[in-house]
């Protein structure tokens, strides 16, 4: 086996997968007491996407259409990969697992599986986490997917959080680049993973757990709270993760953040240095899909041909529990 500090890791296909029914602020209007103005000032949404049940479309759907384009890309069959991390917090059911589920119906049948929870942090914990099976020589294919279908956890009654949301899900193929040289290979160069406790619970999915086992689960939040920390914990993982992997943060070529609002996003990037020309964005189209945003930005980032090789890509993460947390990687 190859000594496991020459080994690191690289996405080597990445896909997403796209719920087909369309939701504008307009038919928003129809739902609950809200406008156009108001969500696109206060967050930057113009329309998001969500599953069409009648179209058979589901949170596996979803995943499947993402896994089976990333594995093409990958130029990878199914039975070779050896394990699928699923981040998500809107499985079909606690059980089977949403990763469970996946691993049937694309016929990994030699993969290990189970699901990550780290709300809208998420797909960078498992791929922090794909990373270090992958560095450490235990594993050679990882998929990595993250698939959410937040509509199912959604308040309709509560026009401070319905309006935020989408579904959507991405799959990348992770797997080791033998004597790598991070300073010009494809790789994932380093990353970081924080957690602390949000005591008051300003970012929360209430009901349907253990506590209140008959309510049904919905969202709750306290906008301006999750503003203010969301800004300075990524402004900050940003900046560390940077510096640990020895770059300066004028050195990234591409910021993509978490997408939940517009304006946590140019506040991040205000305090980072980083001018908007380096920032992806596309929450105006699809809202915030929670574990899901960073990695369909990257693949529709792939697919619009924005990506160079060689580039400097930073990816930043926020999400309830708190989470957060900063990957950096040479495209
Ligand atoms: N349409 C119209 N009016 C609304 C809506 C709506 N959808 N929602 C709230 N309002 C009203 C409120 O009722 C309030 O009216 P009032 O003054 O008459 O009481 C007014 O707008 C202001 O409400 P605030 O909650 O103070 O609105 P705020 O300016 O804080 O904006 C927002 C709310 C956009 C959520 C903001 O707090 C924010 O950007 N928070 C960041 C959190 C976030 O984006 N979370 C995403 C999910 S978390 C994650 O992904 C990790």
């Amino acid at each position: 086996m190859e000594s496991p500090q020459s080994i690191r890791s690289k996405i080597t296909g990445i896909a997403h997968g796209i719920p087909s029914k369309v939701l504008t602020n307009h038919d928003l209007m129809k739902i609950v007491d809200t406008s156009d103005e108001w969500i696109q000032t206060r967050t930057g949404i113009k329309e998001r996407r969500f599953v069409d049940k009648e179209k058979g479309e589901t949170h596996t759907t979803l995943a499947l259409e993402a896994a089976r384009k990333a594995l093409v890309k990958a130029n990878a069959k199914a039975e070779e990969i050896e394990l699928v991390i699923c981040a998500t917090m809107s499985p079909e059911t606690y059980m089977p697992m949403a990763s469970c589920r996946i691993v049937g119906e694309l016929g990994a049948k030699n993969a290990g599986a189970f699901d990550l929870n780290t709300a809208c942090s998420g797909f960078i914990s498992a791929l922090h986490t794909a990373d270090s099976f992958i560095r450490s020589g235990v594993h050679k294919k990882v998929l990595v997917i993250a698939t959410e279908v937040f509509s199912s956890i959604l308040d309709w009654t509560d026009r401070k959080t319905c309006v935020l949301f989408g579904d959507g899900a991405g799959a990348a193929v992770v797997e080791p680049h033998y004597n790598a040289d991070p300073t010009t290979d494809s790789v994932i160069i380093g990353s970081q993973l924080w957690s602390m406790n949000d005591l008051n619970e300003s970012l929360a999915v209430k009901g349907g757990a253990s506590r209140e086992p008959d309510l049904r689960p919905r969202i709750t939040m306290d906008g301006q709270e999750v503003f203010k920390f969301a800004s300075r914990a990524m402004a900050e993982a940003a900046g560390h993760v940077v510096k640990k992997c020895g770059y300066r943060l004028e050195d990234v070529d591409w910021f993509i953040p978490h997408q939940a609002n517009l304006r946590i996003i140019e506040m991040v990037a205000k305090l980072s240095n980083f001018p908007m020309e380096k920032v992806y964005v596309n929450l105006d189209r699809w809202g915030n899909t929670s574990s899901a945003t960073v990695i369909i930005a990257l693949s529709e980032m792939q697919e619009k041909g924005l990506l160079k090789k060689g580039q400097l890509v930073l990816l930043d993460v926020f999400g309830g529990g708190f989470n957060y947390g900063a990957l950096l990687l040479r495209w």
